[in-house]
């Protein structure tokens, strides 16, 4: 048959079978590339499978999926041409497409038929079909609606990371994410395995890391931890195997290792002894770099885990590795001189290559955090890119590859304050700086899922719904995006994952308080997050009112508000303390430079009358990174004032400390300036937890119209801290003055 008889044939095919008639939407996530619905019904009451030689263990996993939607299917028959009524049918066929991972799945009035280029792209065709049988959303129904799709993957790297190390997660629960990966065509499970807080992984040769270093002493005096023993690692990477989801295991080194040298002190550049980390954080005990064991000690662990992960692709981490230890241990030193290395950096450099050496030799890859970058980059290695995009724009000019995974974007332990729904779907995982023709190396992204504060029960709601978002963008990063087309996709897809089990948490934050300053009162608005809420809210704790619109406020105030959606309460509340002083509005010059990530809402969101609150990422502080918060505040006439009161945040596990000092300065003229206040806070850097205090700076009245406010940063990580010698973080917000 010529081309124009096969295209008559076949349109004729679906106008008997399926009564042509397209809408748009399928609501398949991630959406694919090429979909049309046709206006029929496969009846999936009475059906048989079909596969050829190489799709038999997908028909299984097909089978195996269906029976979980309550469809039975018996055994599966070798596939048979012409296609039989009432059949699905499998096949794989490299000849189809030239793309990897491709599919296209018909379903028509009598068959259903999926076709693969490889046997991940049939798997993602199986999945596909599943999302779209009624059953999957919850409809009692057996009516497939006919469709055809042809799609495949923008980037081969679809991953996400599980931290099963801060919280252990148990093999199910992991098996449950490999089904959720797959569910929604996402390839790479990144399994983080060793951390400073526990080694979860079996080791033969070395059996205290898992004796040992698997089980940490918490506050409380309990003992928290579990380890994966060999042949559950094998039965999980077989899961993921069959499903089409690559295990990538992390072995972290040459930092976050206290729980490994707990279990063996001597690859330490002290000897220690250790305990297993109970706390979160960057500690400065990481494995020596002098000492010729500690290599010895990880290739031998690297031997065990190559041999039990098929993946091209070892992670070893490299990241958050201070460099405290080896800048005063001996045998590093000599390492330095020996090797004619610069300095410490270059000494992670020499640790990065020397594993690089022997994990090639094994014909593996080996991938790094960005600061494998550190020292110079090691000849095959790829770059998993989180402190923004400038590892990966690195890597990509010397011809490496590199993973997205950015802080900004892909950090599901993050709040919805900082990364909501939105945030994810608009992330581009091509940095704008990318030379074109150095595209190619970006090989994908992954989203993270750390779990410091994210025991397993917590662990969906953190991920879900953000995965739905990460997974489109990573099949395929549309030029043009339309949030609203995705969200409605989304509020469909809800269904599917509730039929799952799924517990998703929100979309974004419900609540976004703004407050504009004018003629001596605020105009408080409150965003709704998403459509659909009521939002109501309290001032001074009096009388709850539903908020309707823009309300003014003419002293300072405590505001409550809180979002309900279908009569049930929507997320958390907010409180937000506003306060009146003579510098609300002021014209803010002189300030240092602040965080990108921590920029507060820009220079002036320090005399808007809105202070942060205890999560010091909520957006209102800003955060100075090595160094000193300076800011000159001009009024616009001469006023009389007395004091100056700011709050200032600590963290001191992510190195946020109270300043050391606290000067005020004010000046008539803008030239001469006098010193009104100076206050050194007694606050120990070793508080722990999350809190920030207000500091009073008072003086005898004074006529000013320029005020400079300086606070002094607490300068680098005690020799206590974990992080002992790297610049410390200041937070402010609000700086009054009355
Ligand atoms: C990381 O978040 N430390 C890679
Ligand atoms: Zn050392």
């Amino acid at each position: 048959m010529n081309k124009f008889y096969t295209l008559i044939f076949c349109l004729a095919l679906y106008s008997i079978a399926c009564n042509t008639s397209e809408r748009n939407e399928l609501f398949i996530i991630p959406k694919p590339k090429e979909s049309i619905i046709l206006s029929s019904y496969f009846n999936l009451d009475n059906f048989h499978i079909y596969a050829d030689n190489n799709s038999v263990s997908v028909a299984n996993l097909l089978g195996s999926e269906l029976n979980k939607l309550d469809y039975a299917s018996d055994s599966i028959s070798l596939f048979e041409n012409p296609i039989l009524d009432h059949s699905i049918n499998l096949l794989i066929d490299s000849t189809i497409s030239k793309y990897s991972e491709y599919y296209d799945l018909v379903i028509n009035k009598n068959f259903i038929l999926i076709k693969g280029s490889d046997r991940e792209g049939l798997i993602h065709g199986v999945y596909s079909l599943i999302q779209l049988i009624p059953r999957s959303s919850g409809i009692n129904d057996s009516k497939l609606a006919c469709v055809k799709i042809n799609d495949y993957p923008k980037f081969k790297w679809r991953g996400l990371l599980l931290d099963c190390c801060r919280h252990f997660m148990s093999t199910d629960f992991v098996k449950r994410y490999i089904d959720h990966l797959a569910y929604h065509k996402m390839n790479v499970l990144h399994w983080h395995l060793t951390e400073d807080q526990g080694w979860r992984i079996e080791i033969d040769k070395y059996p205290k890391l898992t004796d040992v270093g698997a089980w940490r002493k918490e506050k409380d005096g309990s003992i928290y931890g579990g380890f994966y023993t060999k042949e559950q690692i094998k039965e999980v990477v077989d899961y993921a195997y069959k499903r089409g989801v690559n295990i990538v295991p992390e072995i972290e080194l040459p930092g976050h290792c206290v729980a490994a040298l707990a279990s063996y002190p001597e690859y330490s550049c002290t000897g220690g002894p250790f305990e297993v980390e109970k706390d979160w954080g960057v500690f400065k005990d990481i494995y020596c770099a002098g000492n010729d064991s500690t290599f010895g000690f990880l290739e031998n662990v690297l031997d065990e885990i190559i041999e039990l992960f098929p993946s091209k692709y070892i992670h070893i981490g490299g990241d958050e590795a201070p460099k405290y230890r080896w800048e005063n241990c001996s045998k590093c030193k000599k390492r330095i001189q020996d090797e004619n290395i610069q300095d410490t950096h270059e000494l992670q450099s020499y640790f990065i290559q020397r594993i690089e050496n022997y994990i090639s030799g094994k014909g593996k890859k080996l991938i790094g955090w960005d600061e494998i970058l550190e020292g110079g980059l090691a000849n095959n290695a790829t770059v998993q890119s989180w402190r923004g995009f400038e590892g990966a724009l690195e890597a990509v000019k010397t011809g490496h590859d590199a993973i997205v995974s950015p802080t900004s974007h892909a950090y599901f332990d993050y709040d919805l304050d900082a990364i909501d729904l939105e945030k994810v779907y608009n992330f581009d995982p091509i940095p704008i700086d990318v030379p074109s023709d150095k595209v190619k190396h970006i090989i994908g992204g992954e989203c993270n899922m750390w779990s410091e504060r994210a025991p397993q029960n917590t662990v969906d709601s953190k991920v879900f719904p953000r995965l739905l978002a990460m997974s489109e963008v990573l099949w395929d990063y549309p030029t043009i995006k339309d949030y609203n087309l995705f969200y409605e996709r989304v509020q469909a897809h809800y269904k599917r994952l509730d039929v799952l089990g799924v517990n998703y948490g929100l979309e974004t934050q419900p609540i976004d308080m703004t407050s504009e300053y004018e003629d001596g009162q605020f105009y408080v608005t409150l965003n709704k997050g998403v459509k659909d809420l009521k939002l109501f809210f309290q001032i001074n704790q009096e009388e709850t009112v539903l908020y309707d619109s823009t309300f003014i406020i003419s002293e300072s105030a405590n505001i409550k508000t809180w979002a309900v959606k279908n009569n049930v309460s929507y997320g958390d509340s907010l409180e937000i303390e506003l306060y009146k002083h003579k510098a609300l509005g002021a014209k803010i010059s002189d300030l240092n430079t602040y965080g990108k990530t921590y920029d507060g809402g820009g220079d002036n969101s320090i005399v808007n009358g809105l202070r942060g609150g205890l999560n010091f990422r909520d957006g209102h502080w800003q955060g100075y990174f090595g160094t000193d918060f300076e800011a000159t505040i001009t009024f616009d006439s001469i006023q009389r004032i007395d004091s100056v009161i700011s709050s200032f945040y600590q963290y001191n596990l992510s190195w946020i400390f109270i300043p050391k000092q606290i000067l005020v300065y004010t000046s008539v003229d803008g030239d001469n300036y006098f010193k009104r206040a100076k206050l050194s806070p007694q606050i120990s850097a070793k508080q722990e937890g999350h809190f920030f205090k207000e500091f009073v700076m008072s003086f005898p009245e004074v006529e000013a119209k320029y005020i400079k406010i300086k606070a002094v940063n607490y300068g680098v990580c005690p020799d206590w801290h974990p992080a002992a010698g790297s610049k410390s973080w200041l937070f402010v917000d609000e700086v009054r003055i009355y």
